[in-house]
């Protein structure tokens, strides 16, 4: 496998990626799955990050994100530590969060980190550069920010399910207001053409003004709407999300407002086209029918798995052992 693509050092944002870079990435990840499928290649994958350390900082809830990350770098053959819960480590002594992470990259060759403070991670990447350790890091989702890894499997799930993302009509349903997902996947399908985007919310949760500001400078075709069900039969995906009301400013913030019309059911999946597919970055709460489940459209289980290869590729690309990998001879 070669790579033109140029290399990648900190994951902070989608607006960092081109798109070759991101073609370039959804091959690798093609790639080191099918090493994957067999111990050969398993074993072979294991060998490759053998002599690296990583810091996994998720201070904020994470199930998917923590344990995909944690997996590709057990696939890799990277060491892993963690901290999950800032009361317990040096900040409780009222160390500052930039010295704990900084502490974090005198022991370790990469940082992995989930923040509720949006634009932390950029910070700490730019804090890092001008020390003599600027390990990388990877933005495992900043407050209602980003959440660049999650938008690339979200990519990838698409490519996988339509072999393409030119021409394709998406209708993201739910928080777009607050969703890191939603702003860090519309930014990424920036780069595509002929995209077309529904983006149903309630009003109160529509997208945010500096990413409307951003599609209409795009050559993406997007209309905002608080009915989804009429536009079903038009898309080729339908990608839920749940509202973020951890964010909420005032405690029942979000539920004064009426969330009942964003929600997917399995009598709906009737207007929804043969090859359409679901998504949702999960987790769900009714947003979601879980009899959509045992749909052939629903793909948001492999979509899960997904997160964890690309973030393996991810990786190996960051430490540049993506170059030239071969089968081991059986
Ligand atoms: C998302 C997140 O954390 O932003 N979850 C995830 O990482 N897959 C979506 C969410 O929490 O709603």
């Amino acid at each position: 496998m070669t790579d033109s693509s140029p290399p990648l050092h900190h994951v902070i944002e989608s607006a960092q990626f081109q798109r070759e870079g991101l073609e370039s990435l959804i091959q690798l990840t093609d790639g080191i799955r099918r090493f994957g499928k067999t111990q050969e290649g398993l074993l072979y994958l294991k060998r490759l990050l053998r002599h690296k350390r990583v810091m996994l900082y998720f201070t904020q809830p994470s199930t998917r994100t923590f344990l995909s990350f944690q997996s590709a770098c057990d696939i890799l053959g990277a060491s892993t530590c963690e901290i999950r819960d800032s009361s317990i480590s040096s900040e409780r002594k009222g160390e500052s969060i930039e010295d704990s992470l900084r502490t974090f990259s005198s022991y370790v060759d990469m940082i992995i980190m989930r923040s509720p403070v949006a634009g932390l991670c950029m910070k700490i990447a730019n804090l890092l550069d001008g020390t003599p350790r600027p390990v990388p890091v990877i933005n495992a989702g900043s407050g209602p920010d980003e959440h660049p890894t999650q938008a690339l499997l979200d990519l990838y799930t698409l490519h996988q399910s339509f072999g393409k993302i030119d021409g394709l009509a998406l209708c993201l349903v739910g928080d777009l207001n607050r969703g890191r997902t939603i702003r860090s996947l519309t930014r990424l399908l920036m780069l595509f053409d002929n995209i077309k985007l529904i983006l149903s919310s309630p009003t109160e949760f529509a997208i945010a003004d500096d990413l409307r500001q951003q599609l209409a400078s795009s050559s993406v075709e997007f209309v905002e709407t608080t009915d989804f069900e009429e536009v079903l039969p038009y898309v080729d995906v339908v990608y839920m999300t749940r509202i973020q009301d951890e964010y909420d400013q005032e405690e029942g913030d979000s539920s004064t407002i009426d969330i009942s019309p964003y929600r997917l059911s399995l009598e709906q999946m009737a207007k929804v086209p043969a090859n359409a597919v679901i998504l949702h970055p999960m987790p769900r709460r009714d947003e979601l029918d879980w009899r959509i489940d045992s749909d052939p459209r629903a793909r948001y289980w492999r979509q899960e798995r997904n997160g964890m290869w690309i973030r393996a590729a991810l990786i190996a690309k960051i430490f540049g052992v993506h170059q030239n990998l071969v089968l081991p001879e059986l």
